[in-house]
């Protein structure tokens, strides 16, 4: 029996992280946050002064970028070495992310480096294509989702007690609409429901609800 691997992919705000975290520590499995890659990415780029169109620039800065994580819960994600993983969850980043996400260059350099890390197996894993081009072949996939008010005023609270600097509410429902949009519409791997995956809508549900749902698609071992 191979190890388990549990995907799961949705649009922003839905609760990924936070699942996957939960899961990955009740498991005992390793997490991997692809969007925290095409972040960092994102950050790097534009500190060289590339911009959303620069899609090959950016593939080749990736490159020759190495994006790791570090030890500790949840673990830091470190460009080349620098721990950077507040200044990727800017709506800034965020934008340039997604915008930076639909060149298949950009996308080649992250999914091969994605697989390459999951390949033994043992992971929760969360972005936009982890069920439908990262590990279509999961045990577990899932379409973590909710209405797009319930995910903007989660982002919202969530910025707040972090004390990051929250746009208007209004404008955040705005970023993450758009957002959501460009990576459902994107030509190159959008977001979508994978065959096989299970689609949870997360609304009126506890994080601990969704969890032991998700534990439940976990297929009996002989
Ligand atoms: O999950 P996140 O909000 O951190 O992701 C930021 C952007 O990165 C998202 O809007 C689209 C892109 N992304 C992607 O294209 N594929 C992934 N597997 C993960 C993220």
């Amino acid at each position: 029996m191979p190890k388990l691997v549990i995907a799961i992919d949705g649009p922003a705000g839905a609760g990924k992280s936070t699942v996957a975290k939960a899961l990955a520590k009740e498991l005992g499995l390793k997490y991997l946050d692809t969007g925290a890659m095409y972040r960092a990415v994102a950050l790097a780029a534009s500190r060289e002064g590339l911009k959303a169109d620069d899609g090959e620039r950016t593939a080749e800065v990736a490159s020759h970028t190495e994006i790791s994580f570090g030890e500790g819960d949840p673990p830091p994600i470190l460009l080349n070495g620098e721990d950077v993983s507040s200044q990727i969850r800017t709506p800034e980043i965020a934008e340039l992310a997604s915008a930076l996400s639909t060149h298949s260059a950009v996308r080649k350099e992250l999914v091969k480096r994605q697989q390459a890390l999951v390949a033994e197996g043992g992971f929760t894993l969360e972005g936009r294509d982890v069920t439908t081009v990262v590990a279509p072949n999961a045990q577990v996939k899932v379409y973590l989702t909710a209405s797009l008010e319930e995910r903007a005023t989660r982002r919202h609270v969530e910025m707040q007690e972090k004390g990051m600097s929250a746009p208007e509410y209004d404008d955040l429902r705005r970023q993450m609409q758009t957002r959501d949009h460009r990576d459902i519409t994107r030509d190159e791997s959008p977001l979508s429901v994978a065959p096989g995956a299970t689609l949870i809508e997360s609304g009126g549900m506890t994080i601990d609800q969704v969890v032991q749902k998700i534990k439940w698609l976990i297929p009996i071992e002989d």
